[in-house]
């Protein structure tokens, strides 16, 4: 019961041994697999977004065979500036590098969902994951309401004025990440066969999150994992990860890796939108893994609905020969928030397993 040893990131990057709390059971542990690549389609956005008449039949089509199967896609061609994504990556640096006391100053209280969270903070529990996380919430305006610079404030307010900078380049890809999901809403509610528009208004006004994923270099990646298999309970997920590569996806039995594509996102489909489909799309199992030589990063928006937002199937997918039946009870988002976090903490498997 020693919850206040810290372990430090820094030191424990080159420790031949890693602590027993890191150390995942055997059948876990990913020296296991030997994952080959997943099968996942390449979606052309713009195509699609831009009423492209191949692209507008098509594009549906694929979306809906791979959200069947597993809920990942690629899209390209998404709008969003590559010297945007680069800046997002770049600003992680300022905030990890810093000593872990300066860091701990946005420190994720237990229950909570935004803020620095460690696995190097002396949380005792089994099955660490190997990461720094830091998250934040991204509120949509919604139509005539203004702007909202809520990420902009966090970093000003919990960071000081040092972050201004990494506040505005944060502001402005959760933008993006908002304006791109919307796009993607359109794609799903016609894959779907709801109309175009439905999905991009449930999820107007959407009170998201944003999480920056630091994967320290560890020298026993083969008994640990850097995020542990979880399902998003979101909404819908959109992840830029590095080039260095590391998150794996269970499909078929067997863990996949999903190949790092410099200028495309990788996006999935949360529990919540599982959920908003009756059960047609899924929500499926992933994790990351890490590796001894590099640092890995990833930039996560996690697409949520407003807190007020019952969450329930439009009434086509419900008479639909294939769904005639409602598979979920409806729900609001922070319910299953909430009831995902305790449900998480319950299994020991810590407070940032999603
Ligand atoms: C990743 O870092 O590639 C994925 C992390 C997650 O699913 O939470
Ligand atoms: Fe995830």
């Amino acid at each position: 019961k020693n919850h206040n040893l810290v372990f430090d990131a820094s030191l424990l990057r080159n420790q031949p041994d890693i602590p027993q709390h890191f150390i995942w059971p055997y059948d876990e542990r990913p020296c296991n697999d030997d994952p080959q690549e997943l099968a996942v389609p390449l979606i052309d956005l713009n195509a699609f977004l831009s009423e492209d008449p191949h692209a507008l039949s098509e594009t549906p089509r694929i979306v809906h065979e791979a959200c069947k199967k597993h809920g990942f896609f690629i899209v390209i061609n998404h709008g969003i500036d590559l010297g945007l994504i680069q800046k997002a990556h770049e600003h992680m640096e300022c905030f990890f590098g810093m000593t872990l006391s300066e860091k701990q100053k946005a420190q994720r209280k237990v229950g909570e969902h935004c803020g620095y969270a460690s696995s190097f903070t002396g949380r005792f529990s089994s099955k660490l994951p190997w990461k720094e996380t830091l998250s934040f919430r991204y509120l949509a305006s919604d139509g005539d309401k203004g702007s909202l610079n809520c990420v902009e404030e966090y970093f000003l307010n919990v960071l000081g004025n040092e972050f201004g900078d990494s506040g505005k380049v944060y502001q402005e890809y959760c933008e993006a990440m908002c304006k791109l999901s919307l796009g993607i809403m359109e794609l799903l509610g016609m894959s779907l066969g709801v109309g175009r528009q439905h999905f991009k208004e449930f999820f107007r006004g959407n009170d998201s999150i944003m999480r920056l994923n630091y994967y320290p270099p560890c020298q026993r990646p083969d008994l640990t994992l850097g995020t542990g298999p979880h399902c998003d309970p979101t909404s819908l997920t959109i992840l830029h990860q590095d080039q260095v590569g590391g998150l794996q996806v269970f499909v078929d039995g067997k863990w996949h890796s999903l190949c790092p594509n410099h200028g495309a996102l990788v996006v999935n489909i949360g529990d919540t939108f599982m959920a908003l489909s009756n059960g047609i799309y899924k929500s499926c199992l992933h994790r990351a893994v890490v590796n001894s030589t590099a640092v890995r990063k990833s930039l996560a928006f996690f697409l949520c609905p407003n807190k007020d937002k019952l969450v329930a199937p439009p009434s086509k997918l419900l008479n639909a020969k294939t769904a005639s039946r409602r598979t979920y009870p409806d729900f609001t988002w922070p319910t299953l928030l909430e009831f995902t976090q305790r449900h998480y903490r319950a299994d020991m498997k810590t407070l940032d397993a999603f």
